[in-house]
């Protein structure tokens, strides 16, 4: 009957898949392969099991046959994201195989979706697939680790934003438990929301690439509207949180975040300063306006002064005159 909610269904699916792939990893000859994948990236069994780790085994129809027997229906697991049909001659074969399988957890601790990776190099397949959209899993209102982190969200009073799933669990590992991710995508405003209920502060520590500055500066703009305080922490070159909290140890990797956290006004200035945009009179003119046009984001009209003195000392202008342009830039039921 359409009237009938398929959502309990899927969730019944989903943990049924959650655990197989856990006991594929931990339990069977199998997993043997992901166990030692584990050992050499540093993931302790704790985290597995915190986070619900799995193995998704070498074959077509591993999950496929395991739930059938369970009883659960391939049209139920096809709609949870978890088998595709065949082309062909019918039937169904599992979407996820030959992975590490990381659980994705909605903040109220159901299993919603799984993200897989690729246990050796292979240059034919993206490095991770993800389940696609369901009626339960929706990538742009999930943020990964949110389950796990939501404790220490709330004594922390702020929330580490990184891109990764091995990011989440490197950093759970080094002692740092309030962190979240978005999964690789630009962050969207419902994950903005979702966030904005645990904490008023966030700290954006994106992988050193071009990609994860372009997500820090579209980030920042979307935590500001919601009228949260952003900070950002800039890796070395070539570095993301887990690779560098690896190389650098749990002691040092902390102090690096007290010692490098930047407000968006600084680090807007330095990233500017750092790809030479304030080399030239109107490289400098651009950025003032850039900053000042975050400035006038800010909901709490208290907060856009201390930033504006800040902009005004790091780029040697004068406050009124950049509080000219903040006039001109804020929107009357703004002002
Ligand atoms: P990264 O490429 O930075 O991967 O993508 P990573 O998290 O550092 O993973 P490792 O260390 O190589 O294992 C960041 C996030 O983007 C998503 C994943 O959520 C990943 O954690 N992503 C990345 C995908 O969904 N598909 C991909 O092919 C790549
Ligand atoms: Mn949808
Ligand atoms: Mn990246
Ligand atoms: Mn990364
Ligand atoms: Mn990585």
């Amino acid at each position: 009957e359409e009237a009938d909610d398929p959502r309990p269904a899927l969730y019944h699916a989903l943990r049924f898949a959650a655990r197989f792939y856990f006991e594929q990893l931990t339990q069977s000859e199998a997993g043997q392969v992901a166990r030692a994948y584990l050992k050499q990236r540093g993931i302790h069994p704790e985290a597995v099991r915190r986070f619900g780790l799995g193995y998704a085994p070498n074959a077509w129809d591993a999950l496929l046959k395991a739930a059938t027997e369970a009883g659960i229906r391939p049209e139920v697991l096809e709609q949870a994201g978890l088998v595709l049909p065949r082309k062909e001659r019918g039937g169904y074969y599992d979407r996820f195989r030959h992975r590490l399988m990381f659980p994705i957890f909605s903040h109220t601790g159901r299993v919603v979706g799984f993200g897989g990776r690729l246990l050796e190099p292979d240059p034919e397949q993206p490095k991770y697939i993800n389940t696609p959209e369901t009626p339960v899993y929706h990538k742009g209102r999930i943020l990964y680790g949110l389950y796990q982190a939501r404790q220490a969200l709330r004594t922390q009073e702020e929330a580490i934003l990184v891109e990764g799933y091995t990011d989440v669990i490197a950093l759970h590992q080094a002692g740092i438990e309030h962190v979240v991710a978005t999964s690789g995508t630009a962050l969207t405003p419902d994950q903005a929301r979702l966030l904005a209920r645990y904490v008023r502060r966030v700290v954006l520590l994106f992988d050193a690439d071009a990609a994860g500055q372009q997500a820090a500066l579209r980030s920042i703009e979307l935590f500001l509207e919601r009228g949260l305080n952003v900070y950002v922490v800039s890796l070395p070159p070539g570095e993301d949180p887990d690779s560098f909290v690896r190389a650098k140890g749990a002691r040092a990797f902390q102090e690096y975040l007290r010692q490098r956290r930047r407000d968006f006004v600084t680090f807007h200035y330095e990233l500017a300063r750092r790809q030479g945009r304030l080399d030239t009179p109107e490289g400098e003119a651009e950025v003032a306006r850039t900053i000042v046009s975050a400035i006038a984001r800010l909901p709490d009209p208290l907060l856009r002064e201390p930033y504006v003195r800040r902009a005004a000392e790091l780029l040697r202008i004068q406050q009124v005159r950049l509080l000219e342009i903040l006039e001109a830039q804020l929107t009357p039921s703004s002002r």
